[in-house]
């Protein structure tokens, strides 16, 4: 019998993506999601692309006894991917008791029943958003982490720490955090993609729908930045290469092949691009107007962040492969879908 995976989120944008990448490594998957900032039609095309229909529980994993219930119908996991989480860093700031209730609780939900259940792996999605403004780049997971600039950025930090106490104190449960820098794009058939509710927060989005028309004009967020043309840089890493780096680190925890029961890895591609060359590079590949404005700094913004990958390219094998071109397209690809867009 394959392994069964369980994928929290897995109806969201990343968690889509991995459930069909674990799909093709052999995995048996099941999704715990309560569809609060995705949909249940993400299933039908993750069939699409797949020829299979992952299990699909709508629960709260911050929810205990809803939690506790559904690992009494699934006792036989073998690992858990943990995307599941509120991710809007402005309204977290708004908001932050309910990031602080749903982000932790769901993880303490889970570790609770990996005890319960002797579910001895996890993979746990983080950001570099712990590493907050580092004084020196490329960032290696040496970088020393920064206090958060939001309470969702606190969460991740959090949420980490939790991981390595829990490793720490029960010897033969695994747990990798995954610190992801920026996903974009789409799945290249077009039918998962990322789809925000309301008005996108992040960048990639809010130039798909620009192009698009449905918003007039994107405003590029500062030009007065200690960079090359003045406008921010991030690292920007497809959400198939993303999703890819999943299933190797849920192979490393199957397989027995970690140094330590906790660990944690940058999975970014290593390059900074500038907003502005993100931007000119989506015009040139796609052909379509993009309207654009340069406006203030937004507020709680870094200037600068990249990767520096060689410890998850040497130690997990992974590396991103994706241009961003290409990435870029299957963006706008998706929004065409998405949009019923020729
Ligand atoms: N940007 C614009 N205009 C927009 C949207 C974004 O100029 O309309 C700029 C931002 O100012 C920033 C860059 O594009 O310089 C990227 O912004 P995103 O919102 O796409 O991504 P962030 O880097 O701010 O945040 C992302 C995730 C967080 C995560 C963080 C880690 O959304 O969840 O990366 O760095 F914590």
């Amino acid at each position: 019998m394959s392994k069964q995976v369980l994928v929290t989120g897995g109806t969201g944008y990343i968690g889509s993506h991995t459930v069909v990448e674990l799909q093709a490594a052999g995995f048996r998957v099941v999704i715990a999601d309560n569809l609060s900032n995705s949909n249940i039609e993400v299933l039908d095309a993750i069939q699409k692309i797949s020829g299979v229909r992952p299990d699909f529980e709508n629960v709260d994993l911050a929810d205990k006894l809803a939690t506790d219930s559904f690992f009494d119908k699934y006792p036989d996991i073998d690992a858990i991917i943990h995307f599941a989480a509120f991710k809007a860093v402005g309204e977290s700031v708004q908001k932050p008791l309910e990031y602080y209730h749903n982000n932790l609780n769901s993880l303490l939900n889970l570790l609770g029943n990996m005890l319960r259940y002797n579910i001895r792996n996890m993979v746990f999605s983080s950001s570099c958003t712990v590493y907050g403004q580092p004084d020196k780049l490329p960032v290696t997971e040496q970088t020393p982490r920064k206090p958060a600039e939001s309470p969702y950025g606190n969460t991740k930090a959090i949420c980490e720490d939790i991981l390595r106490d829990f490793c720490h104190a029960n010897a033969g449960f695994n747990c990798i955090a995954l610190r992801y820098f920026n996903p974009i794009g789409a799945h290249p058939s077009a039918l998962i993609g990322e789809l925000p509710l309301g008005v996108p927060n992040n960048l990639v989005p809010f130039i798909t729908q620009t192009a698009a028309g449905i918003r007039n004009e994107l405003s590029i967020f500062g030009d007065d930045y200690a960079t090359p043309d003045g406008t921010a840089i991030r690292d920007y890493i497809n959400v198939v290469d993303l999703s890819g780096a999943h299933v190797v680190a849920i192979n490393r925890l199957i397989q027995d092949k970690q140094k330590a029961n906790y660990e944690f890895f940058n999975v970014g591609t290593g390059t900074g691009l500038s907003v502005m060359q993100l931007v000119k590079s989506f015009i040139a590949v796609t052909g379509v107007q993009l309207p654009y404005k340069i406006a203030p700094r937004r507020a709680g913004d870094i200037e600068k962040i990249w990767a520096d990958t060689s410890f998850a390219n040497e130690e997990l094998g992974w590396k991103a492969s994706r241009a961003t071109e290409e990435t870029l397209l299957s963006a706008w690809n998706w929004e065409k879908s998405v949009r019923g867009i020729n």
